[in-house]
């Protein structure tokens, strides 16, 4: 009887990028050890189809299953460009395979983020995330817009902080046309001064801004009356918000507000990434990204929460 051929695990990083993140090509190794890599940078939109074809046919339907993409960079619209490339050319082709989206781990790091709100908002009384008012500063990043996507996409009023109004406004347009409602709101920073007006009526603050830069100091943090829960993703000092540490996992920072730490947030965020490479590479065809991404996160926090204490 003829053999079956083995298939190693092959992931192929399309990258828009000048250079391929290392970060999540060491996920990549470390949930599949013996899976090979195969990196191309600056890749356009023009540039995809002539990989995915490439990578597609020689492995036969079977092969091509366990040959996966990961589509990488930090410009948001590059990105979508090559995910919208890649999917015609699987429309098109015989077979296809699944594609991971974490554009430089933006989708899992907010995945992660808004999850781990969440699940402090519950543990703490405070209920779901429908309705609540909730400040990503700095949401026009790719972690921050993917956070306020997230928010909108349960039901928050969201309001996000940018320095430029125009580029807050698009994002905020954007999201609430993806939404079909206005759920997002801008307030333009250009000065620290104004940050107390953009969290004034936050019950949940997110702090999503570029590392080393604090967004939100000791004292605007208690003015904002009717804030529970403070998290920031910020792990380079300075940290994003004054007074919360990195590891610090639902600490009580004042009477009844709470906060959680950059590296606290990156425990879940790796759990989601790892998560979602396996799930792709078990399944033969798929898009996973951001929607993905919180599912994985929101359902580890649920369980979590559904465990009894010891
Ligand atoms: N914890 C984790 O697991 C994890 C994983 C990945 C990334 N991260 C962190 O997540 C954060 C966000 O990542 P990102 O790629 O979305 O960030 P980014 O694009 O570098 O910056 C986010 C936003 O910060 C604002 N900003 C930049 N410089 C500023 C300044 N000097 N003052 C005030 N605002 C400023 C900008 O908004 P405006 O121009 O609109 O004002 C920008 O859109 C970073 O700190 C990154 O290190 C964490």
């Amino acid at each position: 009887m003829a053999q079956q051929p083995s298939f190693k695990t092959v992931f192929v990083f399309l990258d828009t990028d000048k250079y391929c993140s290392p970060f999540d090509m060491l996920v990549a190794i470390d949930v599949f050890p013996n899976s090979m890599i195969f990196k191309y940078e600056n890749v356009t939109g023009e540039d995809a189809p002539k990989i995915v074809y490439d990578l597609l046919f020689p492995r036969g339907p079977i092969g091509a299953q366990h040959t996966k993409i990961f589509i990488n960079g930090s410009n948001f619209d590059m990105v979508n460009e090559v995910v919208a490339a890649t999917q015609k050319c699987m429309a098109s082709a015989p077979w296809g395979n699944s594609i991971i989206v974490d554009p430089r781990g933006a989708y899992s790091t907010a995945a992660g983020a808004v999850a781990k709100t969440l699940g402090l908002s519950l543990e703490k009384g405070f209920g779901a995330l429908e309705g609540k008012n909730v400040t990503v500063l700095a949401g026009t990043g790719p972690v921050g817009q993917t956070a306020a996507r997230i928010y909108a996409s349960e039901k928050a009023n969201v309001v996000i902080t940018s320095r430029t109004m125009a580029k807050g406004q698009a994002v905020a347009e954007k999201i609430n046309k993806e939404a079909g409602a206005q759920r997002v709101k801008v307030v333009e920073v250009t000065k620290p001064e104004q940050t107390a007006l953009a969290v004034k009526d936050a019950e949940i603050i997110l702090a999503a801004g570029a590392g080393g830069i604090q967004l939100l100091s000791a004292g605007d943090l208690k003015a904002a009356a009717k804030c529970k829960i403070v998290a920031d993703i910020n792990a380079i000092k300075p940290l994003g918000v004054e007074g919360l540490g990195s590891n610090d996992d639902g600490k009580e920072l004042a009477s009844s507000v709470f906060g959680i730490g950059a590296l606290a947030i990156g425990k879940l965020k790796i759990k989601i990434e790892t998560e979602m490479i396996k799930r792709a590479t078990e399944a033969p065809q798929g898009l996973f990204d951001y929607y993905i991404a919180y599912e994985i996160g929101k359902a580890a926090i649920l369980k979590k929460l559904a465990k009894p204490k010891a």
